[in-house]
Order: structure tokens, then sequence, then C-alpha cells
């Protein structure tokens, strides 16, 4: 069995958020050793494409490329095979995108796994995103809560055969009620308490959101905005490692 240390370490992903590759790579190897996992967003994909992923993945750090997927089922489940084959090891699409589309991208995620010889990755669907407010969620014509919202599309992923959602902190006890113990649950708004909240709205510190059952913390700046990003980060791992301890 692994220490606890390293199996909270595992658990972080650190949001990698920044404006330019230099800057992005430069953190990467900085904080690489500390976290079991490195994000990267749209904004970087788009400017740096897959040798940036492959780049980041050379620190020896799995990649969650966060690009949130949604498109007509093909083109995601294309686009999920091409992702997969950059070797990162967490890939999203939208579930709002329906259950055909989150079942073309499982499909083709796997598919480009098992062809190119490399460990299956975990795919993911995006619930709601953590941005919108409840009057956002209604303008858009989803009915019923944010959080209501987000345990109805956590169950239509799972239908869909993916691994687990990405949710916020506050959705995480319900949807490990209703999708069980083996659901992968990716959660950011993740705040260590005296950080800044930033855009977040609906934030936890790192040790709630363990023992409310998340297998996966995402923390961007309260780590990458740190004067020492490395301690910051093993204060996260320790604090983890705590509530780990008291979860059965
Ligand atoms: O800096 P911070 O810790 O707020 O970063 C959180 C990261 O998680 C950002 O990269 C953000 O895009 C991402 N994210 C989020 N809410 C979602 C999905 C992804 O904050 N619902």
């Amino acid at each position: 069995m692994k220490r606890t240390g390293e199996a909270a370490r595992e658990r972080l992903a650190v949001a990698l958020d920044l404006p330019d590759r230099a800057q992005l790579v430069a953190m990467a190897r900085r904080v690489a050793p500390e976290a079991g996992l490195l994000k990267l967003g749209l904004e970087a994909f788009v400017a740096e494409g897959p040798s940036l992923v492959r780049e980041i993945a050379g620190t020896g750090t799995g990649v969650f490329l966060d690009l949130k997927l949604h498109d007509i089922p093909n083109t995601v489940g294309r686009a999920a095979a091409a992702a997969v084959r950059t070797g990162a090891a967490i890939l999203n699409c939208h579930a709002a995108g329906g259950s055909e589309m989150m079942k073309a991208f499982g499909d083709g995620g796997r598919a480009a796994a098992a062809q190119a010889g490399l460990p299956a990755p975990k795919l993911v669907a995006v619930t709601i995103l953590t941005s919108l407010d409840a009057d956002a969620v209604h303008a858009v014509g989803l009915t019923g809560s944010p959080g209501e919202a987000a345990l109805r599309l956590a169950v239509l992923a799972q239908g869909a055969g993916l691994d687990g959602v990405v949710c916020s902190p506050d959705e995480i006890a319900a949807i490990r009620r209703e999708c069980g113990k083996d659901f992968f649950l990716v959660v950011p708004g993740v705040r260590p308490r005296g950080t800044a909240k930033g855009d977040q709205k609906r934030v936890a510190t790192p040790g709630d959101a363990i023992r409310a059952g998340a297998d996966i913390l995402v923390v961007g700046r309260p780590i990458t905005g740190a004067h020492d990003p490395a301690a910051a980060a093993r204060a996260i791992v320790a604090e983890m490692t705590s509530a780990l301890a008291n979860v059965p």
C-alpha cells in the first residue's frame, strides 16, 4: 500500500494557467515533483498544441488536458482519439453535449489508447461550469438548481460509460452517493484557508474536498501565484494527507 503522503500527492492537479510557453514550462518543472498531475487548458493548447503536452509530460508527471470538448459525436470521438495520442492521462468533454456525444468521446479515447499501447486515460465530463450561477443555468434552459443539474449530468455521464465528472466542491457528496465509490470525481474551486478566492464562487478547502469524496483536486492560482509554488503545493498535499488519514 502507498504511504498516505504519496497517495495525496498523486491526487493533486496543478492548473498551469500561465500566459506563455516559457513561463508555463518553468512552472511545470518547479511543481512537477510535488503533484500527480499538471493541468493544461484550452488557451495553452490552442497556442502551443500537442508539442507542449509532450514537453510537460516529459517532466514525468501526468497531464490533465482540459479541452472540454463539445461538438457532434463523430467530431468529439475523433478529437478524443487525437488528444489521447498526446499521452494525456485525463481528458474531458462537456456532459451537456449529450449521451451519444459522451459515448463517442469514451469509445474514441479508449480505442486510441489501446491502439497506441498507452495506459487507459481517465475520460470525464464537465457537469456545470463553476462560473455559472443559478440565473445563468436557467437562462440556458436547464431546470433545477446548479447542483441538481450537475447531478443529472453526472448520472448521464456514468450511463454513457465515462469514468467520472468534473464538479464543484458543493456537488461532491450528492454525486458520490448517487454514482458510487468508483466514479472518478475531479474537483476545481479548491482554496486553502486564507488564500484569495479569485473568480471562484463556490470553494472548499483541500481537506474538506477530500473528506467529501473528491478523487483529484485541481488547484491553480493558490500554487502558481505563491511566492514559493513548490512549498504551497506541499502544504496542500500535507492537508490532503491528514484528511485522507480520516477517510475510511
Ligand atoms: O486558479 P484556480 O485554482 O481557480 O484554477 C482552477 C482551474 O480549474 C482553472 O484552470 C479553471 O479553468 C479550471 N476549472 C474550473 N471550474 C470548472 C472546470 C475547470 O475552475 N468547472
